[in-house]
């Protein structure tokens, strides 16, 4: 993913580098492959100082804090193109050493320009498709043309998405463009800056301008011009004041960021669930999928085990079925079906995910009707690329594993069916706010005593499996993904009718299973519990109390709810606990698991 900030001000700042620092910390869920600074001061001289390692490890090895100047860019990369080293880290510069830029996102045809650029006699340092960037610029400049203009030229030869900021030695400010990842405006006293992210610009201030794809921004520290690449039009919009807290970004008295916002969890499902009576974009989406012949529905990660929870909620209460598939999965599925008057569902908590926007992009290319875009982040690319924006107002989630967000957007499928089923004339839940959210407190304080029962058993175990049937099948599967992301064990869900068609095989003395069910399905998954059972297996069993159930399990874990439809989000809170305490445990850090990111925009 990796993230950028950059920022300009009036004179040379002592604390340059710690500005930059503090901004980098912020963007360190993005990427932890390099960091790096550059600093460049009105005389004109720059401090460049970057290496492979995430923010912490490299500031205390080049103390990029010290870094002075009177703007700087800072980055945080996640390594897709090259290997993480000190070369491939940014900010990059071209052959004079005079043009320096960072960037987020992909640039898919870097073989072909960086062909270019070397038998044209350009010098790159590492294989990072960034690089490409002051190089291309160098050439435009090397022609006569002025830096907007060699910029312009640059982005005419890039093929992707991305972000990038980039400014000279010889130019005053710096410029940003923004073509298919994320980039905000920050407008301060005295400065002006941009990041990836909202979090990095937040400590400088709230005034922020949203920026749209194909926008070039020139901006110096009192002011900022945005270009319509296409058009080369000026572009004006009106600064927004970011009501964002600092507290919202920070942990508080929580260990991690992933404990935190498992604790925020009730606040923000009640703030959702208020937001969500009549609203109308909601009511435009209930409208729509009423009436529509054919819905496809998407995502990935833990939004994708959220769009199949709304398959099921939309099919057992409104009797609707949605088609649904793996982002990466939609092109090689539905391609070649698409036709006028599908409707799309997309669904991504931080509305960046490239393979979401894939399946966003081919469904428009291939003719497809209406697209719904459920997202918490608001301002993202999917956002502004959809019909209807349904939010499910989370705010911010720092940690890599997602949490708060997926119970926000189960909360907002069980209202989106209900809605479709009233307006299909079938009978609809009661939506009682106090309930959910009381059902989701408990969840959290009887979750935190419940799983406790069950760390020594399952910490440190090689494998296990945890089997969900109807409404739990799509908690079965973020369940094992939780533990998966943050303790790194191979747990496997799966659709407990399934097992015992081949899976039942590994089952021996004390090999644990834990079943997820409600109490409506049991008389399914007693017969599942015996069949491994027989076989000795370990029998964990995750449902609302029941005297059957708890009797055929070794461990009984109860759910406090009684209401079959809230039992996937009661179990997966019990799962986030779970993972969490799992991860703490084994020395691992939740919020930055290795070798996953936060939001993945490569494809
Ligand atoms: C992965 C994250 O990169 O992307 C997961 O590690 C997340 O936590 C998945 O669920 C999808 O992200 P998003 O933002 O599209 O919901």
């Amino acid at each position: 993913m990796c993230g950028f900030f950059g920022i300009v001000y009036e004179q040379d700042k002592a604390n340059l580098g710690s500005i930059l620092v503090r901004a980098g910390k912020r963007l360190s869920y993005r990427g932890y492959d390099a960091s790096g600074v550059v600093g460049i001061g009105s005389d004109c001289s720059f401090d460049l100082r970057k290496d492979k390692g995430r923010i912490e490890e490299v500031e205390e090895r080049l103390h990029l804090s010290e870094v002075k100047g009177s703007r700087g860019i800072i980055q945080l990369r996640w390594a897709t193109y090259g290997i993480p080293s000190k070369e491939n880290a940014q900010p990059h510069y071209d052959c004079t050493k005079r043009v320096f830029s960072a960037h987020n996102g992909n640039i898919l045809n870097t073989p072909e320009l960086r062909e270019k650029l070397i038998n044209d006699n350009h010098t790159l340092q590492g294989e990072n498709d960034g690089e490409v960037i002051p190089h291309l610029i160098e050439d435009g400049l090397a022609e006569g043309k002025s830096f907007t203009d060699a910029i312009m030229g640059c982005v005419r030869s890039l093929n992707g998405d991305y972000a990038f900021v980039a400014t000279s030695l010889d130019e005053d400010g710096m410029w940003a463009v923004k073509k298919g990842s994320s980039l905000f405006l920050g407008i301060g006293k005295g400065s002006v800056c941009v990041s990836s992210d909202l979090t990095a610009i937040l400590d400088n201030t709230r005034e922020i301008v949203t920026l749209r794809d194909n926008e070039l921004i020139h901006f110096t520290n009192s002011g900022f011009t945005i270009e319509d690449i296409e058009t080369g039009e000026i572009v004006n919009r009106e600064t927004r004041r970011i009501a964002l807290s600092v507290e919202e970004i920070e942990k508080g008295s929580f260990e991690h960021f992933m404990l935190k916002e498992i604790y925020e969890t009730p606040a923000k499902a009640r703030s959702h669930l208020r937001l969500l009576k009549n609203n109308p974009s909601y009511e435009e989406a209930a409208k729509l999928i009423s009436q529509a012949q054919r819905i496809f529905i998407t995502g990935a990660g833990t939004s994708y085990h959220a769009s199949l929870l709304g398959k099921y909620y939309c099919a057992e209460i409104a009797g609707v079925l949605l088609n649904n598939s793996f982002a990466s999965e939609f092109s090689s599925l539905c391609s070649n079906i698409l036709k006028q008057g599908d409707i799309l569902i997309v669904v991504s908590q931080s509305g960046e995910t490239k393979d979401v926007k894939n399946v966003l992009n081919e469904f428009r290319d291939k003719g497809g009707d209406k697209v719904i875009g459920m997202v918490n982040n608001i301002g993202s690319t999917i956002a502004l690329h959809s019909d209807i924006v349904l939010p499910i107002n989370s705010q911010l989630e720092v940690s890599v594993p997602a949490t708060k967000t997926f119970t926000n957007q189960a909360l907002s499928f069980l209202y989106l069916a209900n809605k479709v089923a009233e307006l299909k004339g079938r009978v609809s839940q009661e939506f009682d706010i106090s309930f959910i959210e009381g059902m989701i407190q408990d969840s959290i304080e009887k979750g935190e005593k419940e799983v406790s029962r069950l760390l020594d058993k399952l910490t440190g175990q090689k494998e296990f499996y945890i089997l969900g049937f109807g409404l739990t099948y799509p908690a079965a599967l973020e369940a094992s993904l939780k533990i998966k992301e943050v303790a790194y064990m191979h747990i496997e869900g799966m659709y407990s009718g399934e097992f015992k068609h081949g899976p039942l095989s590994i089952v021996e003395q004390g090999y644990p299973v834990i079943f997820i069910t409600t109490a409506e399905d049991k008389h399914f998954v007693l017969s599942h519990i015996n069949e491994v059972k027989t076989r000795n297996g370990f029998i964990i069993t995750i449902a609302p109390l029941d005297e059957e159930l708890s009797l055929a399990s070794d461990i009984f874990i109860p759910l406090p709810v009684s209401n079959p439809y809230l039992v996937p989000i009661s179990a997966t809170i019990y799962a986030q606990i779970l993972s969490y305490r799992m991860s703490v445990s084994l020395g691992i850090n939740p919020d930055f698991p290795r070798n996953i990111s936060k939001t993945i925009t490569v494809d």
